[in-house]
């Protein structure tokens, strides 16, 4: 019998053919919807192995229900919707996608960053509703990003590769992260800080850490105060790392400039959501890893991880407890 995979969301066949000898595939056919909950109680209880993503709250309670389960392959880097510890207890693996993702992530950082600096999501809508009448000196001006100073807030690869990128336009590289990186200080010249400082002296602040109970809310009210008035903060990590209220507030009473959004508290959020509202921000469906090219390679490290598990190998990209 060929083991049970419960796939979450309807996948491209094309990427399923290859592993089509080993497991016997069952997924949740809608491409743009994710699995109720109830659906997923249910489907999880006979799967050997579940592919699932970020949509999916894997918790202590619908892991109780899969008693067969060897494998949770989530299709994402971050796995704050994994509970570890109660994975680890049931010896279930749990892997994410890293690495595949990077480059994409941190050319997506860094649009966001541009677009936030130099108003372009604004500029586009003000030619496209027919508003341009004039060149004008301070029409639709921005803030500089070139030799101006980021500051990356989570040094992991993707926050390297920012730094990278900020390299290119000679940017000052700081960073703060919970241990310090050598190779980021040699190559790319980025220069350790405590968060404080950080905050303090970096003209655009770059939120990459994970969520975790000691990321949760780090970019509070006193943050943002912290921060020049001129700063532009951009979260590409989590919505959760930020007391949206706060930043609201930091955003409409002039404590810092602009934002550039990728993440939010409540995915999906609508059109009328407070932050989404201000023209200082630029807001973005969580498309950080959105290319085609690398939304096939996760899907495809998560089977892969799916085989080598299933061959009695150790996983690629297993989530250390
Ligand atoms: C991740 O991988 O954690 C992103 O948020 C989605 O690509």
């Amino acid at each position: 019998m060929k083991p049970v995979i419960y796939v979450t969301r309807k996948i491209p066949e094309c990427l399923l053919e290859p592993y089509q000898g080993q497991f016997a595939f069952r997924m949740w056919e809608k491409s743009e919807e994710p699995i109720p909950r109830d659906v997923l109680m249910e489907e999880v209880k006979d799967a050997d192995g579940l592919l699932c993503l970020l949509t999916e709250q894997i918790d202590r309670d619908l892991l109780d229900q899969a008693e067969r389960l060897k494998i949770v392959a989530n299709m994402a880097v971050g796995f704050d919707n994994v509970d570890i510890a109660a994975a680890a207890e049931k010896g279930i693996t749990v892997t994410n996608t890293p690495d595949v993702l990077t480059a994409t992530t941190a050319d997506l950082t860094f649009a966001l960053l541009m677009a936030s600096a130099r108003r372009i999501v604004e500029a586009s809508a003000y030619i496209k509703k027919d508003a341009w009448e004039n060149w004008s000196p301070y029409l639709l001006a921005g803030a500089d990003i070139h030799h101006k100073t980021i500051g990356i807030v989570g040094m992991g690869r993707i926050g390297q590769a920012v730094g990278r990128r900020a390299k290119g336009f000679d940017m000052d590289v700081f960073y703060h992260a919970r241990s310090r990186k050598p190779d980021a200080e040699r190559e790319i010249d980025a220069v350790y800080k405590d968060l404080d400082e950080l905050l303090a002296e970096a003209d655009f602040v770059v939120c990459l850490v994970p969520l975790t109970d000691e990321t949760e809310h780090l970019f509070d009210r006193e943050a943002f105060k912290k921060m020049k008035r001129s700063a532009v903060f951009v979260n590409v990590s989590r919505g959760g790392t930020v007391d949206e209220d706060a930043l609201y507030d930091a955003l409409t009473d002039g404590t810092i400039r602009a934002a550039g959004l990728d993440v939010f508290k409540g995915e999906p959020i609508g059109a009328d959501h407070q932050l989404v509202q201000l023209e200082n921000v630029v807001a973005l469906p969580h498309i950080g890893s959105a290319s085609e090219e690398t939304r096939s390679k996760m899907l495809k490290l998560c089977l892969d991880n799916l085989a080598a598990v299933f061959n009695g190998d150790e996983a690629l990209t297993p989530v250390k407890v």
